[in-house]
């Protein structure tokens, strides 16, 4: 079965409602493991087909624990390329988080990525918390698609 990582920080919950909406998204799609979490290994990205990033934007970045993450990963050759990644967040005006991330998962680990970053300004309202279960179920949809490929 594949399987879903969904890694997130969130300092005042914005970014957590964003991730929460994305796991339900994902786990309606029959077929699929969905994990929610804000720690991961650089180890434990090894275990899934998609990796899912959500992050607030602080000071035009991403934060310490996300970036020493991917920072580990590279160091230790954790090899990540060809699963899925994409990346979401919460923003109030510049939003660079989840595109800063994205071109790490691409560029540095090889992911295929499917989704532009999913970016909603301050506390979703319930369209986009739509939005997100949609980007969620997407995700997890594409992930079925392709093993039935194999
Ligand atoms: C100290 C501080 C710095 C921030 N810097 C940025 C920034 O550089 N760019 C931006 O788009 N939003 C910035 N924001 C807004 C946050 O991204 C926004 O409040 C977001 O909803 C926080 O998400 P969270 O609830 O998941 O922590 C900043 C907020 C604070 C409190």
């Amino acid at each position: 079965m594949p399987k879903i990582l969904i890694l997130y920080y969130s300092r005042t919950g914005n970014t957590e409602k964003m991730a929460n909406a994305v796991a339900e998204g994902a786990r309606t799609v029959q077929g699929v493991d969905v994990e929610l979490t804000y720690h991961a290994t650089p180890e434990q990205l090894k275990e899934f087909d998609a990796i899912i990033v959500g992050t607030p934007t602080y000071h035009h970045d991403t934060t310490l624990d996300i970036k020493m993450l991917f920072e580990e990963a590279a160091a230790k050759n954790i090899n990540l390329k060809g699963k899925v990644g994409a990346t979401f967040g919460s923003y109030g005006w510049s939003g660079e988080a989840p595109k800063l991330v994205i071109e790490i998962l691409k560029n540095k680990f090889e992911m295929n990525v499917t989704e532009p970053p999913l970016l909603i300004r301050y506390t979703p309202d319930p369209a986009g918390l739509e939005k997100c279960k949609e980007f969620g179920r997407r995700i997890a949809e594409g992930l079925v698609k392709a093993q039935h490929r194999h």
